[in-house]
């Protein structure tokens, strides 16, 4: 047992990084947030500078020490998963940006290897499905297109890491080369029923072992960050990709509790406890978290567009200047008036898995107004959470008790309300809306003693608020037909 009951969770997510500093009670104490640049250097491509990322971690993650005034027991790392960084072992440079998620530019690979029948085996180890999302082509990539890279890697000169990976690396000076369960699930390269490095996928990618990092339980001790970073050496305690984190800052640790996440994409995960169930309506097998070397599975849906799409209405067309407008103006109108948003602006994920189809506004006439446009847009994420539900009950899951979510979005209280409408499943808001640093801190928290045990941790978790379906099923049953005829003219594969 520590001295110190606060532990710090770094949140690095996909357009922001977050430090804050939570209590024993599960209480934000203090935050320190920096947004970074987005790199787009060809249509479909997605970068981000891994020099932003180091920095921004450690300068939020000083603000929020010193802005709490407190010791911190145990530091937690969550990220944006997938996104790829290759570095040099000897200095800890990137030999090229990190490679995001959103990025499609290995959209012909995965076709190709499609088109070569690998699917079915990527599927049986991995849990996951031959898209670009994933990390091992975006890797493969690198080491394809960064003159001698792979020939590097091979002799052991290059490490491979998520963000998660690259941020203890540079946290412990280079000492320790390791990621957690969690965020390995999300590579393409790794066995989740085995729980290791899979030589037979490392060789369908071309990915060289010498560069992988350690596997490791989510709540583990990974190393301490060296003394110069924040004046004593700080264990590193937590480490989990944020979808996962959120899972577990959501308490949900019971087999059909499933919640989700709104930020710059959808991810909602139901907990599947010990089996990892296989979907046969394209949702992705991923381990939840792993305890004690305990895996606990999720069956999971990704929607690349949530938050992303209000963030379009802002940066892309201008038509709000504040995120929280939206709130207002979908209020304004008493329908959707026929207009709907297919938000794919980077292809679709689950469960159509379309890398191809592309965004599109449909229904409009001439009154149509922006209030229609921004209701749209709130209400596609709706829409896809919906499809993502229903695809988990088709594999077999039960509905849900409650849908638990988090995220920017999920302060919109229109957007919860038509959200439980259109599920026909209360919604529920928790009183912390951080929840994917909550679960980075209660997982390092956990294995420096801030928490006993997960019971301990059910009880941090409070609802804020509960928002029960109300519409009508007629009208219900309209809008989600008028959304299925606008997916179909999205679609192109
Ligand atoms: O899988 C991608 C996901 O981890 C990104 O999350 O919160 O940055 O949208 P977020």
């Amino acid at each position: 047992m520590t001295e110190a009951r606060h532990v710090l969770a770094i949140d690095q997510g996909t357009t922001s990084t977050r430090s804050i500093v939570f209590d024993a009670a599960g209480h934000e104490v203090a935050t320190a947030r920096r947004e970074f640049a987005q790199h787009y250097p060809d249509k479909g491509w997605v970068e981000h500078d891994p020099e932003d990322i180091w920095r921004d971690a450690l300068a939020t993650a000083r603000e929020a020490i010193a802005r709490a005034g407190v010791p911190v027991a145990a530091i937690g790392i969550t990220n944006q998963r997938e996104t790829v960084v290759v570095w040099d072992r000897a200095t800890g440079e990137p030999i090229h940006r990190a490679i995001v998620w959103q990025d499609r530019r290995t959209a012909p690979l995965c076709a190709r290897l499609r088109e070569d029948g690998a699917e079915a085996l990527v599927q049986e180890r991995t849990g996951l499905l031959l898209d670009p999302y994933f990390s091992a082509t975006k890797l493969a990539w690198i080491l394809d297109n960064v003159a001698g890279a792979r020939a590097r890697a091979e002799r052991g000169e290059l490490c491979f890491g998520t963000v998660d990976s690259f941020l203890l690396w540079r946290l412990t000076v280079g000492r320790v080369h390791a990621t957690d369960a969690a965020n390995a699930s999300r590579t393409l390269i790794f066995d989740i029923h085995r729980q290791c490095w899979d030589a037979e996928l490392l060789r369908l990618f071309r990915i060289p072992e010498a560069m992988l990092p350690t596997v490791c339980d989510n709540s583990h001790h990974f190393g301490e960050t060296a003394p110069e970073l924040f004046g004593a050496p700080i264990p590193i305690a937590g480490m989990a990709g944020d979808q996962q984190a959120a899972l577990f800052g959501q308490a949900c640790f019971r087999p059909g509790m499933v919640k989700s996440t709104y930020g710059t994409g959808c991810f909602a995960l139901t907990n599947t406890g010990a089996t990892a169930v296989r979907s046969e309506h394209r949702l992705l097998t991923t381990v939840g978290y792993r305890l004690n070397g305990v895996t606990t599975y999720a069956s999971e849906g990704a929607i690349f567009v949530a938050g992303a799409a209000v963030k379009w209405l802002r940066d892309g067309i201008g038509l709000i200047t504040h995120a929280s407008q939206t709130d207002d103006m979908a209020t304004r109108v008493d329908n959707n008036h026929g207009v709907y948003m297919v938000p794919g602006f980077v292809g679709l994920g689950a469960p159509h898995w379309d890398p191809l189809a592309r965004g599109l506004i449909c229904g409009l006439t001439l009154d149509s107004t922006a209030a229609h446009l921004a209701r749209a847009a709130l209400e596609s994420v709706a829409y896809q959470t919906l499809d993502l539900l229903d695809a988990m009950q088709a594999d077999g899951a039960t509905a849900p008790e409650a849908l638990r979510v988090d995220g920017g979005m999920s302060a919109n209280d229109w957007f919860c309300q038509f959200l439980s409408d259109m599920l026909r499943v209360p919604v529920e808001r928790p009183a912390v809306l951080e929840t994917t640093a909550l679960g980075a801190a209660t997982l390092a928290g956990l294995a420096v003693g801030v928490w006993p045990d997960l019971h301990a941790l059910e009880q941090v978790w409070q609802r804020g608020r509960r928002f029960e379906p109300r519409m009508d099923g007629a009208e219900r049953a309209r809008m989600v037909t008028g959304w299925q005829d606008a997916v179909r003219r999205a679609l192109l594969r």
